[in-house]
């Protein structure tokens, strides 16, 4: 269970700054600029991931499987309207011998992830799925968006064990302004990360560090959702402005929130928002993401683990589909095959005195 006590409880006797993880808490330690207290706040988070989860770190291979999407997200820059984005969607041969790359590579799961494209039929990715489980032992991520019930329980038959879903962010009127609804379709995001744990998937979620328009309220908030959820997975990366996308535009100081008010989209936020994270779910698997390995190339990926984070989500997909998978602009390792980066991260797990972790790297199976 996701707990607040377990983090404020052995700090009692080291007489430091108590861990109040309430939303007046949660607020403070976001703002906090003490070198001293975040001291406290970075080691803390380290040694919950360290009791609660373990050393290692468990790489989970991503397959971006189409780019196409029906969505108008105002901060995506594969959104529907993105006209000078060359789509494509990959066969199911080769997101199958991407699988196995990944399995080759030592890696325990795969994420299979899009926008939301309808073209991705409940047949064909369910038979992804399934040739993927006879061919390899690999756990099976899905995150191809908002999507039917009937295809939700289709995937979870076929063999798929999680699904990834970020909500973004917990404030009703911020989400409609940023994710407009498909039209007489509301989207509600939690209500089907709801079901889709009913249906027995592992779930996971997360929010986006500093989208214009968020505030110390908004992402307090955000952090206390992950723990009333009780979500096994949580993504907290920083927002990358897409020129794509208007919210990556000239007029994006009209979705600006108050500049005492508005969340910036920095590395110190998000590994703040990471830390804490942590310590309100100290379970819950936690990757240090792609965007924060973008906006610091040097260390972002390290620091992400040192403050809290125990996955890494590689990129597998071939090389000639990802650099046209474009959410955000100049995404790391887009370059790199798949080969490459793991060796890249190897060295960099070890250099923390990590261990990269074995099997499938479920949220209860993480001591192993
Ligand atoms: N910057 C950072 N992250 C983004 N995402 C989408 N657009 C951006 C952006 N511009 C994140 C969203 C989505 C995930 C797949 O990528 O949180 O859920
Ligand atoms: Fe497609 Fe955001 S516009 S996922």
């Amino acid at each position: 269970m996701c707990s607040a006590e377990q983090a404020s409880g052995s700090l009692g006797a080291m007489a430091l700054p108590a861990f109040h993880l309430d939303h007046a808490g949660l607020k403070a330690w976001l703002q906090e600029k003490n070198e001293g207290r975040l001291q406290t706040l970075w080691s803390e988070a380290d040694r919950v991931r360290k009791a609660r989860v373990g050393d290692a770190v468990h790489l989970r291979g991503l397959i971006e499987v189409s780019s196409h999407c029906i969505r108008h997200c105002l901060y995506c820059g594969l959104r529907g309207p993105s006209q000078e984005l060359v789509r494509y969607r990959m066969e199911a041969d080769e997101i199958l011998a991407s699988a196995q790359e990944a399995f080759r590579l030592g890696y325990g799961s795969v994420v299979l992830q899009a926008g939301e494209d309808r073209g991705l039929s409940k047949e064909f990715i369910a038979g992804v799925v399934r040739a993927i489980k006879r061919d390899t032992p690999l756990a099976v991520t899905l995150s191809l968006g908002e999507r039917d019930d009937d295809d939700l329980r289709e995937w979870k038959a076929a063999g798929a064990d999680r699904y990834l879903l970020r909500f973004e962010t917990s404030d009703p009127a911020l989400y409609k302004r940023i994710h407009p609804s498909l039209p007489g379709v509301p989207s509600d995001r939690f209500a089907q990360l709801h079901r889709m744990r009913t249906m027995g998937y592992e779930i996971g979620t997360g929010v986006m560090v500093g989208i214009p328009g968020q505030t110390w309220d908004t992402l307090a908030a955000d952090i206390l959702r992950f723990r009333e959820f009780d979500m096994d997975m949580i993504g907290v990366g920083p927002f990358l402005p897409s020129p794509r996308t208007p919210l990556g535009g000239p007029d994006i100081s009209t979705f600006l929130a108050p500049p005492k008010e508005q969340v910036p989209n920095d590395e110190l936020t998000t590994l703040k928002a990471v830390a804490l994270t942590r310590l309100v779910c100290p379970d819950a698997n936690i990757p240090s993401t792609t965007a924060l390995a973008t906006l610091d190339r040097a260390q972002g990926r390290e620091l992400g683990l040192m403050r809290g984070a125990n996955v890494v989500m590689p990129n597998v997909t071939p090389v000639e589909y990802r650099v046209r998978y474009e959410i955000y602009p100049g995404k790391a390792c887009v370059n790199e095959t798949a080969a490459a980066c793991q060796g890249c991260l190897e060295g960099r797990i070890h250099s923390l005195g990590r261990k990269i972790g074995k099997g499938p790297g479920g949220r209860y199976s993480n001591a192993v």
